[in-house]
Order: structure tokens, then C-alpha cells, then sequence
């Protein structure tokens, strides 16, 4: 049996040693800019299933594919519209994901028989060499369990599979939160773009990098129909409650917690304030490692994230903030 809490036990894979684990149809931890992944490699069906049953992850929801250049994402991709190669040179390597048609070969089981593919290369060094040693693309999710935090350290990899899944290392991640995900229809004088998950990269930036094309640009915010099965409210939880509260709704904050308690098996009493950076980019970066670490050996107690619209104020913050109300198990908003 593991030791949880024995870090000094987490060795890094070397490369070879990913490289091999993968090519044999195992799943291997995997760094990129936004948070880690676990990946395995998109040709065999059993290793896609490892996935799902490490993570215990539904099959209904569908996973992103890492390449590691733009015509290897073509190979994917039943269309490759002129907006695809236009934000993938303007973003790539980075935290867009595009979802666009997929070719009929590639697995139902990655995009959980959708007729689209979510793409994208990531911005980290060695997991962009992995995949060439590979020589095909990864399918790699957060490596969490479903549900949960993401990891954005090798060590939150290591803890959350109990040392049972191998990480290949690769520091702290920069950017800190998922990629944002965007689906594009685009048709000879229109591009309509959904954003199906906010994140660092934002709306406004892929508007002004298709403005050069010459089309009209519409773009739709997520809505309140799940499109992407990270919209789901709980996500992102963190394992004690998180309570996210307006500061204009703070007067309501003790009957916020003894609503909350008459829901818990064991009432919490201490409220651990999440002591967010305010400056979104260093927030965001620190969000999921405060929200993990912030929670061991605290299990009695509750995380508490008042949001301040003086502070976190402007488009930067939404991607935190969307994190935030989702891993939320009680939310009080003006
Ligand atoms: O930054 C990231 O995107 C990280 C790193 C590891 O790349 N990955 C990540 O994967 O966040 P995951 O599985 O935790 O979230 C991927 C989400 C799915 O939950 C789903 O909502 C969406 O991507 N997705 C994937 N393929 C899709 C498709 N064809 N259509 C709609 N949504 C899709
Ligand atoms: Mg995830």
C-alpha cells in the first residue's frame, strides 16, 4: 500500500521511459503550460480506456488531442477552415483548443462519438518532444479524477492516483487553468466561433487575430446549454467545500454556513480564506495548487472566496472566477 502523504517517494519519468510507457499503451502524467495531463496515444482503443478508468471518468465526455505541429492536427480534421490555420499560428503552441470536424478514423472513444475533435499544442517543451518521440498525438485529459481539481504540479498528479500513474516532470505550470475551448463554423462569409470553455486566451484576442480574413465574425459566449461537459456546474472541486460569496452578500454569510452544514455529514467550522493574488495571470497560476494544498489536513474545515468586484474586475478575472462558481458548494452572488 502507498503512503499518501510520502512525497520524497515521486521519481520523474525520464523521456525514453515516457516515451516507451506510452508507445506500449500505458498512461503517463504529462506537463503542459495550463495544468497536467494523462495521456495516452490516440491509435489504441485500450489505452484511450485507461484513461477513462484512471480518471473514473464517463465516456460522454470527451477528450482533448495534444499535436505537435499544426499540419499534424490537419491529419485529424475532416475541414481545416482558413480561421482553424489563422488562430492556430496566431496561438499555437498555447491554451486554444479547437473543435472542428474529426476524419472518420480516429477513435469514437476520444471524442465520445461526437462528429468533432478538440485539438491542441501545448506550450511545454518536453511534452512537445514526447509526442514527436511518440510520432503520433496524445489524448490526454486534466490529470485529476473526474470531478476534481486540476493538477497544475507533478507532486498533485502523484498524490491524486495514490503514486500508481507515472509523471514525467516538468516544473509548475505557467498558466495554471485549462485552455480555452472554442468550436468554429466557418462558411465563405461568415465565422461563427462558441467559446465552450473561458479561458487565459480570450474572446476578444481570437476576434482581433480573424479580423485580417475578411469575414464577419460573430461570437457566442457559453451558454446555458452544456456543450462542453467542463461547463458542468460542480466541477473543478476541490475535497472540502469551497463557498464563493459576493462581498456585497457578506452579511449573509453565517446563514450561508449554517445552510451548508444542515447538507454535511460532519458541519465544518473553520473558514479558510482562499488568499488570492491580485493580479488574475499570478492568481490564476496559483488557483488550483492553493485550492489542493489549501485543503490537506484541513478536512473539518471549508475554503471561503469572497469575490470583490474592485479587485477582480475585467475580462482576465472571468476564467477564475467561471473556476470558482463551479467548484463552489455553496454560491452567494449579488
Ligand atoms: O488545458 C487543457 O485543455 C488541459 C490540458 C491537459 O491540455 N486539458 C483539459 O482536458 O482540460 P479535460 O478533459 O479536463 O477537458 C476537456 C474538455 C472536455 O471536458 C470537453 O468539455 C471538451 O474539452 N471537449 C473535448 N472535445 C470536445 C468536442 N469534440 N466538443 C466539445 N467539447 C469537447
Ligand atoms: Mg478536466
Amino acid at each position: 500500500m502507498l503512503d499518501k502523504n510520502k512525497n520524497s517517494s515521486f521519481q520523474s519519468l525520464s523521456l525514453e521511459r515516457a516515451k516507451e510507457l506510452l508507445i506500449q499503451g500505458e498512461v503517463v502524467g504529462i506537463p503542459t503550460e495550463t495544468v497536467y495531463g494523462l495521456a495516452a496515444k490516440i491509435s489504441s482503443d485500450a489505452a484511450i480506456r485507461k484513461i477513462f478508468s484512471t480518471k473514473k471518468r464517463p465516456f460522454f465526455d470527451p477528450l482533448i488531442v495534444h499535436v505537435q505541429s499544426i499540419e499534424q492536427a490537419q491529419t485529424l480534421t475532416q475541414d481545416w477552415p482558413a480561421s482553424a490555420q489563422n488562430l492556430a499560428e496566431a496561438f499555437w503552441p498555447g491554451p486554444l483548443t479547437l473543435v472542428l470536424p474529426k476524419v472518420p478514423s480516429l477513435s469514437d472513444l476520444i471524442t465520445s462519438g461526437l462528429p468533432t475533435v478538440g485539438l491542441r499544442m501545448p506550450r511545454h517543451p518536453l511534452t512537445l518532444e514526447l509526442i514527436q518521440k511518440v510520432g503520433e498525438p496524445l489524448a490526454a485529459p486534466s490529470a485529476n479524477l473526474f470531478g476534481q481539481t486540476s493538477p497544475s504540479k507533478a507532486l498533485h498528479v502523484f498524490k491524486e492516483f495514490h503514486g500508481e500513474v507515472p509523471v514525467l516532470e516538468g516544473g509548475d505550470c505557467e498558466v495554471g487553468i485549462e485552455s480555452t475551448i472554442i468550436k468554429i463554423h466557418e462558411d465563405e462569409v461568415e465565422i461563427k466561433i462558441t467559446v465552450l470553455r473561458a479561458g487565459h486566451i480570450r474572446p476578444q484576442q481570437i476576434v482581433d487575430s480573424l479580423k485580417p480574413l475578411n469575414k464577419s465574425i460573430s461570437l457566442v459566449q457559453p451558454g446555458k446549454n452544456i456543450e462542453a461537459p467542463g461547463q458542468i456546474k460542480h466541477h473543478y472541486m476541490p475535497s472540502i467545500p469551497l463557498v464563493y460569496i459576493s462581498i456585497g452578500q457578506w452579511a449573509q454569510l453565517d446563514h450561508a454556513i449554517s445552510q451548508l452544514n444542515s447538507r454535511l455529514q460532519t458541519p465544518f467550522k473553520n473558514l479558510w480564506t482562499l488568499p488570492l493574488n491580485e493580479a488574475p495571470e499570478q492568481a490564476a497560476r496559483e488557483l488550483y495548487g492553493l485550492l489542493r494544498d489549501g485543503s490537506e489536513n484541513r478536512e473539518n474545515d471549508g475554503i471561503l472566496f469572497v469575490y470583490n468586484p474592485e479587485i477582480q474586475q475585467g475580462e482576465a478575472w472571468e476564467p477564475l472566477l467561471d473556476r470558482l462558481r463551479r467548484a463552489a458548494s455553496y454560491c452567494l452572488t449579488d
